[in-house]
């Protein structure tokens, strides 16, 4: 009765890796637990998801033709535009889809958007990120969440879906997101690595800075933003509840591969007790103020009943 905050799993998202192929579930080595999916394996694990309650995901295309203008980004055939439309063409409103719309996975490179994503492509990145989302709109995804950083990016995609009859569709925002060390895993799932001795620290956030989260949170909610985002979440606490103070939009988190793999290795050496560390986390989440939790935990806690 008097406990602060409650989780319950609405709040929680499951990230998906999807690539084209068939029969491929590989688990990434550095994430144990979690795995690239082929379609077809994707889709009766979707349906055994939404009998554990487990019904909003967010998918991540892994693609293995990159060039200097991204070009497969916005191939209708590729693995996140198929996934799309056939989790949608199947299970309908019963799943809740949210696409991933960046360019590092497309680009040679491996930047979020063109040029290594320098200041001086801003713009041109951006149209490439609204044609995306647009594209995954036309495939029936509900929700697009721009990773990219690039500046201007939610305005430009949200004029793109209203124009073309979109206005459903909403936008999750990356408002926040620190250039972290602790995405490592993450870019061996996604195959997104930026070259070898770049970074991505001119268009992600210094992780020193804290009134700039608030900055870019807002300028997002101006550009339309329906979600603003945090990421990652376990070190960045400060920003979540920060983030709160100063927005009215929902907060979404992102709980990072890096975050996840700390906790999945330690649990497996039996540091801690698995579900007594993920539940503390997520009521962590919580406590500082997101509303959404997006974690590669997602499937364990709804599985095996964790939530308190
Ligand atoms: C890339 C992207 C990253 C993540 C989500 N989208 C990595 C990066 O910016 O290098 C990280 C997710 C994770 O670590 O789980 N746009
Ligand atoms: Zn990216």
């Amino acid at each position: 009765m008097v406990a602060e905050v409650q989780l319950n799993n609405n709040m929680f998202v499951q990230p998906y890796f999807v690539k084209l192929g068939s029969n491929k579930c590989n688990e990434i080595d550095m994430m144990p637990g979690v795995f690239q999916w082929s379609i077809d394996k994707l889709l009766p694990e979707i349906e055994s998801n939404l009998k554990i309650g487990l019904n909003k995901i967010l998918l991540f295309g892994v693609d293995n033709v990159k060039d200097a203008n991204a070009s497969s980004a916005n191939n209708e055939n590729n693995a996140i535009a198929e996934s799309i439309k056939e989790i949608k063409q199947q299970f309908g409103k019963d799943i809740f889809v949210i696409s991933d719309v960046c360019l590092c996975a497309h680009t040679t490179d491996g930047h979020c958007g063109t040029e290594g994503a320098n200041i001086t492509s801003n713009h041109a990145s951006v149209e490439i990120l609204a044609d995306m989302a647009l594209m995954h709109a036309q495939m029936g995804v509900d929700m697009v969440s721009p990773s990219d950083m690039m500046d201007g990016r939610v305005m430009v995609i949200r004029e793109k879906l209203n124009d073309n009859a979109f206005e459903g569709v909403s936008i999750m925002s990356y408002s926040a997101k620190y250039a972290s060390a602790y995405y490592g895993p993450f870019r061996e799932a996604a195959n997104s690595a930026p070259t070898e001795g770049s970074n991505r620290k001119h268009y992600q956030m210094d992780i020193r800075n804290k009134q700039e989260a608030i900055k870019e949170t807002l300028l997002d909610e101006a550009e339309g933003a329906d979600i603003v985002m945090v990421k990652p979440a376990l070190a960045f606490l400060d920003i979540i509840q920060t983030v709160k103070e100063n927005t009215f939009l929902p907060i979404a988190c992102y709980n990072v591969s890096g975050e996840y793999s700390m906790v999945k290795f330690g649990a497996n050496k039996g540091l801690f007790k698995e579900s007594e560390i993920v539940i503390e986390n997520m009521t962590s989440f919580a406590r500082a103020g997101a509303s959404v939790i997006i974690s590669y935990h997602t499937k364990d806690i709804l599985q095996n009943n964790w939530l308190p």
